[in-house]
């Protein structure tokens, strides 16, 4: 199957309706808020001769100011202020996009894959799009608008680089949401210490929710590669990319342990060290 490098200005925005393969292809390149936040349901089946495409950036609408530069780091005890947690959220809401708008980019990147794995991604998808609409609502009640906060297209820097579907899901779901399991809760605790009771509930929902991504990651990797120890694992991520941005501050054993990731793995996530490989 040939890769095609797509030229957005080429796409037919008429017919996401006709297959997933073009609703996920109209959702990654659409510059609408509107459609960002709700793209309508998907249809029910894949485009019976798919075609790979390789979408290297998605539309952004004029709303969202994207910045390249490396945002300061937040303090806990900066949430006391509704400005602050605003500001952290409209940081997640834009993680959840960029997620929402992987799946899609996967589906159409491997479109020559297994079926279940692409509709497993269309899944996890709608729950990355049901995330934006928790976190918008949040960020609505605390007097703010998406928009308000500059964003960064960090995950589109470095989730394209994967060459394979193997790839893909050791540095998603293996990766950069199973470090998910470990951020949710330490911002849960700042949100619950600043007395935004909601704010940390949605925390802890999200992290609970994305156990099950990890888990579908790691099915996957197993199935394909045979293993799934941490060595198979950091080997497959792409270059230059290592584990040190695949964990939070304190590794979450129990939510690692319930995606189904083997004791020695979580071991030698936590014992691994950067060494010379410098920080990604
Ligand atoms: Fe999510
Ligand atoms: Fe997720």
């Amino acid at each position: 199957m040939n890769v095609e490098q797509v030229d957005p200005a080429a796409v037919d925005w008429t017919e996401p309706s006709s297959s997933i393969d073009a609703w996920a292809y109209h959702y990654v390149l659409s510059d609408d808020l509107d459609v960002k936040c709700d793209p309508g349901r998907p249809p029910r089946t894949f485009d019976p001769t798919p075609t790979v495409h390789d979408l290297r950036r998605p539309g952004r609408p004029a709303q969202l100011r994207v910045s390249t530069s490396k945002p300061r780091s937040m303090a806990a005890a900066a949430l006391s202020e509704p400005r602050n947690r605003a500001k952290l959220m409209h940081k997640f809401w834009h993680h959840e996009l960029q997620a929402a708008e992987l799946m899609c980019w996967a589906i159409l990147r491997f479109a020559d894959a297994e079926e279940s794995f692409r509709a497993g991604l269309l899944g996890i998808c709608q729950d990355e799009l049901r995330h934006m609409r928790l976190y918008r609502e949040h960020i609505e009640a605390l007097g703010f608008e998406i928009g308000d906060f500059e964003v960064r297209d960090w995950f589109w820097d470095r989730v394209p680089t994967c060459r394979t579907k193997t790839e893909f899901v050791a540095l998603m779901g293996m990766g950069l949401e199973a470090a998910n399991l470990e951020h949710t809760p330490r911002f849960a605790d700042w949100f619950r210490r600043a007395g935004d009771e909601a704010g940390a509930a949605l925390q802890d929902q999200v992290g609970r929710e994305e156990v099950a991504h990890v888990r579908f990651a790691m099915r996957w990797f197993r199935q394909w590669t045979g293993r799934d120890d941490f060595h198979t694992w950091s080997e497959a991520l792409p270059k230059p990319l290592t584990p040190l941005l695949m964990r939070g501050k304190t590794i979450n054993r129990a939510a690692r342990e319930k995606a189904e990731m083997t004791v020695e793995f979580i071991d030698a996530l936590g014992a691994w060290r950067p060494e010379r490989h410098g920080r990604r």
